[in-house]
């Protein structure tokens, strides 16, 4: 397939990474010059191509723009009748996008995050046109939603990432204070945690609880520490719930 990317920052870049070496022909726009000029360097199949190249290129046009130049870049090129959008940018709506890329109808909007480079990315998706299945599907979790407010709410969710990091951050310092090792802290606390996901299916069949039901015995380190931070995880869907307004879901 010919796929072409406008823009290439910071996660066009893994997305290219995802898709080479399977038999495409990728278009890496001409901007931030040191990855797109990486990136054609390292895959035979990639090349850069001016924004206008990229489109009239393509049968998939990956948009990875920031929000604020996305409607100026998009509304000047030549898309086409029958040509696939997926786009990946935050704060930019399917309706706005329909405008943009007419005669272009065909939309998907995802969430990739950087790892897609190395696959097992969940990527919700929304409309579901098939696009995002066919590039990615073999690699990834693909998870088709019913409305373009389900999809922002992943937006919210992904925050808990940085959440969790801090946290064995948090432990790993704490556990360095007491064994004076620092580097054997961290080791030990990013294997604990990448422990628990080894083998995991995530196909929703209730394995977080599963776990979590199997680290509850009365009286643990595990629950005595867990109840003690009841209150954190009451923040936490505050947290979650203060992004409402900003990423037009409705209120509780
Ligand atoms: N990073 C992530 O993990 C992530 C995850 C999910 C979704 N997203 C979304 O993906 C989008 C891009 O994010 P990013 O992190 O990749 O940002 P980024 O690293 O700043 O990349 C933006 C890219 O757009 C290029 N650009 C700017 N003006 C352009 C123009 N007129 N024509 C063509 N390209 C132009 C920039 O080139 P120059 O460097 O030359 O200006 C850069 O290559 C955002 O909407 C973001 O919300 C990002």
């Amino acid at each position: 397939m010919q796929i072409g990317f406008l823009g290439t920052g910071g996660i066009a870049a893994p997305m290219v990474e995802a898709l080479a070496g399977k038999g495409h022909k990728i278009l890496v726009s001409e901007r931030s010059a040191d990855i797109s000029a990486r990136l054609a360097a390292q895959f035979d199949e990639v090349s850069v191509a001016s924004n206008e190249q990229v489109v009239s290129g393509s049968e998939v046009v990956i948009a990875c723009l920031m929000a604020d130049v996305a409607p100026k870049v998009l509304s000047d090129l030549p898309f086409r009748e029958g040509q696939k959008l997926i786009s990946v940018m935050v704060d930019v709506s399917v309706e706005t996008l329909r405008r943009l890329v007419a005669p272009a109808t065909d939309i998907s909007v995802t969430i990739p995050m950087p790892f897609i480079a190395k696959g097992g990315c969940p990527l919700p998706v929304y409309p579901d046109t098939g696009s995002v299945q066919a590039l990615f599907g073999a690699e990834n979790i693909i998870l088709p939603v019913k409305s373009e407010a389900a999809l922002n709410a992943h937006f919210a969710a992904l925050a808990l990432s940085s959440v969790i990091l801090a946290e064995m951050l948090t432990t790993a310092d704490w556990l360095a204070g007491v064994t004076g090792d620092e580097a054997k802290a961290e080791a030990y606390v990013a294997a604990l945690i990448a422990g628990y996901f080894k083998g995991m299916r995530f196909d929703g069949s209730g394995e977080v609880k599963t776990l979590l039901d199997a680290l509850s015995t009365e009286g643990g380190l595990n629950a005595t520490l867990r109840d003690r931070m009841q209150g954190a995880r009451e923040e936490l869907t505050e947290g979650l719930d203060a992004f409402r307004p900003r990423l037009g879901l409705p209120e509780v």
